[in-house]
């Protein structure tokens, strides 16, 4: 009969599904198709295991985390960015290099959330964004790597389109930011994490997302001097409400918040000129007191 030989058909399909259900998980991971996430993490890998077609319709969480990888091939990911990847978690890593353009080949990234905190990154890695036009959240977490410089236009061309942003650079070795760095992309809610690195400051120049929700500045050593006035009575007041930065230097203000000193507060010490001609009588004692003003960038001769 005609309907029992579909089924026959339609069965020995599900058979082979089921198979490939089964080899599509990589050695030595293990795969929950009911949570659909691939486990990988504690394998002790120093490299990435190989995917084959994977039957899974959408991947919650691919986990790598706790390993011995040290340099992350976009190509080892080519059989699942297809997928929409939830969550590409690397973490707890050797990390020191990523290679490769991670996306999926369409206009989509090939995943929503990458984790490469713990690793040991010297540099951002710009090809983790693909330099073409994006629509989707982003999250990047960085945190707890050696990034001492945040390069310009890191998220990708004008085109891009990030309804939801989210990026941790926490606990780096930062010492400066490119003013371009977060130019580009359109960024609708941003929450920006720069906390425990070694900022002394922030460019006046700095191009901010323009739906900045927040901005974690705690844990620097910010230097709240005249060249950082002009924070004071800026935006940036109202986004580091939840983690306000504490000024480290100069002395004088040390320990005290930024946002909660005066304009004039922010002082540099009055420059000296040793080149400055000053006409006096020969073998008389000249006193010059210069102090800090608290007002001007005073000029001091002598
Ligand atoms: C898959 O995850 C669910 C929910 O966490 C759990 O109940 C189930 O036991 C897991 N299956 C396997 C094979 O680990
Ligand atoms: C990690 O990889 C390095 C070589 O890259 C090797 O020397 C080391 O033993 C590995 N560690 C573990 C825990 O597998
Ligand atoms: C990345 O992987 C591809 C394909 O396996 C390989 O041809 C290429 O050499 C790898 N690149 C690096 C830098 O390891
Ligand atoms: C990234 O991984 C670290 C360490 O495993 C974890 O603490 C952190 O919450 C993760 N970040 C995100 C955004 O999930
Ligand atoms: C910033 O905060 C100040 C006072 O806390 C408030 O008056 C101002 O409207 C806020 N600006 C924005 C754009 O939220
Ligand atoms: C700082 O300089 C301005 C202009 O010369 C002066 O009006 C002010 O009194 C000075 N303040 C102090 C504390 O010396």
């Amino acid at each position: 009969m005609e309907w029992f030989k579909l089924f026959t058909i339609w069965w020995s399909l599900i058979i082979i599904n089921s198979f490939e259900l089964f080899y599509a998980c990589p050695d030595p991971c293990t795969c929950n198709v009911t949570t659909n996430v691939i486990d990988c993490s504690n394998r002790g890998l120093s490299s990435i295991p190989a995917f084959r077609t994977i039957a899974l319709s959408k991947i919650e969480l691919l986990d790598l985390s706790c390993n011995n990888l040290t340099v992350l091939n976009s190509s080892d990911f080519n059989n699942i960015l297809g997928f929409s990847v939830e969550t590409i978690d690397v973490s707890l890593n050797r990390i020191v290099q990523i290679v490769g353009e991670f996306s999926d080949g369409n206009e989509a990234i090939g995943y929503r959330t990458l984790n490469l905190s713990n690793n040991a990154l010297t540099f951002f890695p710009r090809n983790i964004v693909p330099n073409k036009h994006l629509k989707g959240d982003l999250i990047i977490d960085i945190s707890n790597n050696f990034l001492e410089h945040l390069p310009a236009h890191m998220f990708a061309d004008a085109d891009s389109f990030y309804p939801g942003f989210q990026f941790s650079v926490r606990g780096n070795r930062l010492r400066s930011i490119h003013p371009n760095a977060f130019s580009g992309p359109i960024i609708v809610d941003a929450i920006l994490d720069f906390r425990n690195n070694h900022l002394e400051s922030i460019p006046e120049t700095l191009k901010l997302p323009e739906g900045v929700r927040s901005i974690k500045m705690a844990g620097n050593p910010w230097k709240c001097d005249c060249n950082f006035r002009w924070i004071a009575g800026s935006l940036f007041q109202n986004y580091t409400k939840l983690s306000p930065p504490i000024c480290n230097t100069p002395s004088g203000v040390s320990g005290r918040p930024l946002f909660g000193l005066t304009k004039s507060e922010f002082a540099c010490a009055p420059e000296v000129d040793d080149n400055a001609p000053i006409l006096e009588t020969e073998g008389a004692n000249h006193v010059l007191v210069c102090r800090r003003n608290f007002s001007y960038n005073r000029r001091c001769h002598r």
